[in-house]
């Protein structure tokens, strides 16, 4: 193990005690974010909590994790909204547009329900057509995004990295087919953020959702979402809480906070705000930004050629667009018993998941702690199921109630 690869490991107590290889679900809490969610908790429970002295440190702790994400990412101040998880900034954009019956967006066939959920919404209510692009695994999507763009197209909303192929698109590219038919962007951000240098500014994305829980170590029940600047006049508002207007009379005349926050949907736990401040400033400082996605890159690449070369393997993710989760299925095992792969890995102390929708995968996420050793010994337990085959494994009952399929992916 590295000099550096030791105390980041010692700080991160979760991935000390399992081969943690799950953080696109929840990543690992380092110590300092739980050492702030403690002290938050404490305060408000010893100092109480609405009184002065308590409402200048709620106030303190959020400026300073505005800034955290604002330095993290690049991004202005008055361009991030505080939000709970990715799926709140889906919603605030996609809520957000002034639609009308016989508009048109387009995403892709590799989303995750956050980031659809919200278009299906809206074709319910306004009549919006939805056209997906059908970009396969996710290797060559440029093709099939610029066929879903028409002239009636209004938003082009999708995922940076697919959560069920672990494919990275090559954003840049597809930002700029879509902002040269005057179409914009709007980006899930789940599986990216954390794991690859992201200048949000440079990148010219128009709206950018982002989650603390994943990549970023952080806490559940706070995340963020970056909103271009010149989009803040035209985008609107469709949860107004006390952070949207900045002042009003009771005539019916307000104004709205001239800034992202005019989005944000409710209260943040404030200890959580601590704990993902902390984290943050963890990855930045201690761990070290381009340490850890070097890392992951090296980690990933490794376990990409381990799992791959096992027999009985297909890699889903494309070579070409790798980022930090390894998707793959086994062949001849169905969806249900890949739940049953998955738990009998947790049962030796292997924590990954399996994606429960087409296409079907069974998913490692690959994180700057993790070892080569630890990629050595999923193999190990992953070529010894295999070799048993899936009737050798015991399906949850949780995924027989929900009705899994019991016939082979592939
Ligand atoms: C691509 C993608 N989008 C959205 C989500 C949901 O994230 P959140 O719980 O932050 O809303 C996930 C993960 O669960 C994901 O992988």
């Amino acid at each position: 193990m590295t000099d550096k690869l030791t105390p980041i490991r010692e700080a991160l107590p979760a991935v000390q005690n399992q081969i943690f290889l799950n953080s696109g679900w929840y990543g690992p809490l380092p110590t300092p974010a739980q050492a702030a969610l403690a002290a938050a908790m404490q305060d408000e429970y010893t100092g109480g909590r609405p009184n002065r002295r308590n409402l200048d440190r709620v106030q303190e702790t959020r400026t300073a994790l505005e800034e955290a994400f604002a330095a993290f990412f690049r991004i202005p101040l008055e361009s991030l909204a505080l939000t709970h998880h990715t799926t709140d900034g889906m919603n605030i954009v996609t809520m957000g547009f002034n639609w009308e019956p016989g508009d048109e967006v387009a995403t892709t066939t590799i989303e995750h329900p956050a980031g659809i959920f919200p278009l299906y919404t809206i074709q319910d209510r306004y009549g919006v057509r939805i056209n997906f692009a059908d970009v396969g695994l996710g290797e060559d999507p440029l093709d099939a995004i610029d066929a879903a763009l028409t002239p009636r197209t209004r938003l082009l909303s999708l995922s940076h990295v697919s959560y069920s192929t672990g494919a990275r698109l090559p954003l840049e590219e597809i930002i700029a087919l879509a902002h040269a038919k005057g179409i914009p962007v709007l980006v899930d951000g789940a599986q990216s953020a954390g794991v690859f240098d992201l200048d949000l500014a440079a990148l010219n994305v128009d709206f950018y959702a982002i989650p603390g829980q994943k990549w970023l170590c952080g806490p559940e029940g706070v995340g963020m979402l970056y909103i271009r600047p010149d989009h803040l006049p035209t985008l609107r508002p469709t949860y107004a809480n006390f952070n949207a207007i900045q002042s009003h009379d009771w005539r019916g005349r307000f104004t709205f906070n001239p800034t992202a926050r005019r989005f944000e949907t409710g209260t943040i736990y404030p200890p959580a705000m601590a704990g993902m401040q902390a984290s943050l400033r963890w990855l930045m400082e201690e761990a070290g930004q381009d340490w850890a996605y070097a890392r992951i890159a090296r980690i990933a690449a490794y376990a990409r050629e381990a799992i791959g070369s096992l027999p009985g393997v297909r890699l889903l993710t494309p070579e070409k667009r790798q980022a930090s989760l390894v998707n793959f299925l086994p062949v001849g095992w169905s969806p249900a018993q890949m739940s049953g792969l998955i738990a009998a890995l947790d049962t030796r102390g292997i924590i990954i998941r399996n994606i429960s929708h087409v296409p079907y995968a069974v998913r490692v996420s690959c994180g700057f702690y993790n070892t080569e050793a630890e990629i050595d010994a999923l193999r190990e337990a992953l070529a010894e199921l295999l070799a048993a085959g899936p009737g050798a494994v015991t399906v949850p009952e949780r995924a027989v109630q929900s009705g899994l399929s019991n016939e082979p992916v592939w």
